[in-house]
């Protein structure tokens, strides 16, 4: 595994695979790495010749900036997390060469990016979709893997490479939870003990919802929801959203759509926490 730092270096040493048609498989993340960045490294592996892990805290998408102050940064770890998986190159570029100047560039993908997280981080999609469409260009990735437990971000992404005509694969990976269900999430090593526990009842609630989707409305199953967790200790809910899984946007009876999924944000304590669940799939 090779850790390189700016793009000339990546995109030379990439050319020695493309160059010979083999397939390169990108997981773009921020570090702090867990088993569920770990799971779409292994996706990446398993289905490429070449697999590109990138880490880099993308200033331009954190709204609040406390929050990229305290963004947990653990490179060391990460990388050695990533080498046993079978990752050949670890992109760690710095700020100033992912944006020698600011990109003042403007990504707006309504309705999809005005909902949920949109409404609530003003500015956090475009900035994902800068550093993003950036890595890309970078990369030039076959296939690019990414987290459904950032549902709308998957869907904005995938919008994004539609629209601008890029030749990558996007594949959406499944949640991964821990033992007891809590949705994996690099923030998760910012809760005390106690707040751990707490943040357990998103999940749990999240989970149990989804047997009442066959016997409660969509407005019952809504109540439900947010009144498990107005009820949970230390928890404070930001939004629950039941919607088309497409359009992100809501629905009120079952039967308006085939993919209709639970969106969830809760703070624990300062910590905020987002997660999913899927009611109805194709
Ligand atoms: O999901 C993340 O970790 C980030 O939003 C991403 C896609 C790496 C862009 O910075």
């Amino acid at each position: 595994m090779k850790i390189v730092h700016t793009i000339k270096e990546l995109q030379g040493e990439l050319l020695n695979y493309t160059s010979g048609g083999k397939t390169v498989g990108f997981v773009p993340t921020m570090g702090a790495l867990h088993a569920g960045h770990i799971s779409l490294v292994k996706y990446s592996v398993n289905e490429n010749d070449v697999t590109v892990v990138s880490i880099f805290v993308n200033p331009t998408q954190f709204n609040d900036k406390e929050d990229l102050k305290k963004y947990p940064r653990t490179s060391e770890a990460d990388c050695r997390l990533l080498e046993p998986v079978g990752v050949d190159y670890v992109f760690a570029p710095s700020v100033e060469e992912m944006y020698p100047v600011p990109d003042i560039r403007e990504f707006s993908y309504p309705p999809l990016d005005t909902v949920m997280e949109g409404a609530h981080r003003p500015g956090h999609f475009n900035g994902v979709c800068q550093i993003v469409s950036k890595l890309f260009d970078a990369v030039k990735p076959n296939r690019a893997y990414f987290g459904e437990k950032d549902f709308q971000q998957l869907a904005i992404i995938r919008e994004m490479v539609r629209r601008m005509r890029y030749d990558i694969d996007i594949v959406g990976c499944p949640i991964v939870r821990e033992e007891d269900g809590l949705a994996m999430s690099s923030r998760n090593t910012r809760l005390s003990v106690k707040e751990r526990e707490n943040a357990l009842k998103i999940s749990q609630t999240l989970l149990k919802s989804r047997n009442f989707a066959g016997s409660y409305s969509v407005y019952e199953l809504q109540r439900f929801v947010e009144e498990a967790i107005a009820d949970a200790p230390g928890l404070q809910l930001e939004y629950f959203a039941i919607v088309d899984g497409n359009t992100l946007q809501t629905v009120e009876r079952w039967d308006a759509s085939d993919y209709v999924v639970g969106c969830i944000t809760v703070f624990c304590g300062d910590v905020r926490l987002i997660d999913n669940v899927k009611y109805k799939e194709l």
